[in-house]
């Protein structure tokens, strides 16, 4: 049975888990740096570096111990190579280097995107490829058709935020703190999703490209006018993306032969209304929706163990001078769209 120690440093999570080739979690650990970085009301790229580089070692040490596994019965040490804040990959990657020169096991330098778009295969072994995945993260958004492992064909993305950022930036006007995506959510429960007029930005276009900063700014100037509830303008805000993200899917849905499945990844697939709404739309094209358990949405080590797992087949080991990398998309031969600030 393969088993893969995974590590994933890439933002603002420090993880380390264990996982085997039968989809379990042996052992895991995530370390939030929630506190370190709320004053700042984001995550502040030197301060993440210096709390993965304090705690990662210890981390990792208590998953094997917990696990009782040594790692010489690991097969690979699979570390997040990028994208991500760079300070922070390094941690991970140079760690992972260390230990796989020490046990002599190989490398496995993963895309942390790749993890993401894996993840539902670790919880959901009835899912196969291809299947459409909606990626919602911090730093991205895209819709990338998953071909099979390491073959990934991207249809859309933002040309300018991501939608956790736009989430975090409304949280943050709002006054609710970071990180901002659950606590807005949790306040437009409370809202009318329709009392505040919002723009749905790149709704109707050609392209099944996302955009965010113009829903931004708009909350700003809902915020500013003093003229609405906070809970009415999260309600509103949150009701916007989703219908972007509706509009953008079946645009690209458009275009492809419909796959089997719907997918949402990322740490935004933790939202509930979001899950809703894609779950309606992959009934409405007779595909089966799946959303990985909320654990696995937000960044965690054990989609990168899982990504190792589902690489060791391919024989695709590193060397142990891989570069960290900031940028790294998942298609490369996606072109660059006009805008794009997409950020690691
Ligand atoms: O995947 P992730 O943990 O890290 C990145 O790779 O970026 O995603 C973090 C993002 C943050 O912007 C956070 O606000 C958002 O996911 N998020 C949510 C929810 N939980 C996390 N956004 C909306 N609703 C949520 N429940
Ligand atoms: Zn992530």
């Amino acid at each position: 049975m393969a088993l893969v120690l995974g590590i994933e440093s890439s933002c603002d999570e420090t993880a380390a888990a264990l996982v085997d080739g039968d989809r379990r979690i042996v052992a895991q650990r995530i370390a939030s740096q929630d506190e370190e970085h709320a004053p700042y009301g984001g995550v502040v790229p030197e301060i993440a570096a210096r709390a993965h580089a304090d705690r990662l070692a210890p981390l990792i040490a208590a998953v094997l111990e917990e696990a009782d596994v040594t790692l010489d019965q690991c097969d690979a040490i699979a570390a997040t190579a990028g994208p991500g804040l760079i300070g922070g990959v390094m941690v991970g990657l140079v760690s992972a280097k260390a230990l796989a020169m020490a046990s002599g096991k190989p490398l496995l330098a993963i895309n942390h995107l790749e993890g993401h778009a894996l993840s539902p295969r670790l919880a959901d072994p009835a899912l196969e490829f291809p299947y459409l995945l909606l990626l919602v993260s911090g730093g991205h958004c895209q819709l990338l058709l998953v071909e099979g492992v390491g073959e990934y064909r991207r249809l859309a993305t933002t040309i300018d935020d991501a939608l956790g950022e736009a989430f975090d930036k409304t949280a943050k006007l709002l006054g609710l703190g970071y990180p901002g995506g659950p606590a807005v959510e949790k306040l437009a429960r409370e809202g009318d999703p329709k009392a505040v007029p919002l723009p749905r930005p790149l709704v109707g276009s050609k392209e099944p490209h996302f955009s965010f900063a113009g829903l931004k700014s708009a909350v700003l100037r809902a915020v500013e006018s003093g003229e609405h509830a906070d809970a009415d303008i999260a309600a509103g805000f949150q009701q916007a993306a989703v219908d972007c993200l509706l509009d953008r899917t079946r645009r690209a849905l458009d275009r492809i032969d419909t796959p089997p499945a719907l997918v949402v990844a990322g740490g935004v697939a933790a939202n509930q209304t979001v899950r809703g709404a894609l779950e309606g739309l992959a009934a409405e094209h007779d595909m089966r929706f799946v959303a990985p358990p909320l654990p696995l949405c937000t960044d965690n080590a054990a989609m990168i163990a899982w990504a190792g797992i589902e690489r060791l087949p391919l024989g695709q080991f590193d060397p142990l001078d891989v570069a960290a990398r900031p940028r790294w998309p998942l298609d490369p031969e996606a072109e660059a769209v006009r805008g794009a600030g997409v950020k690691a």
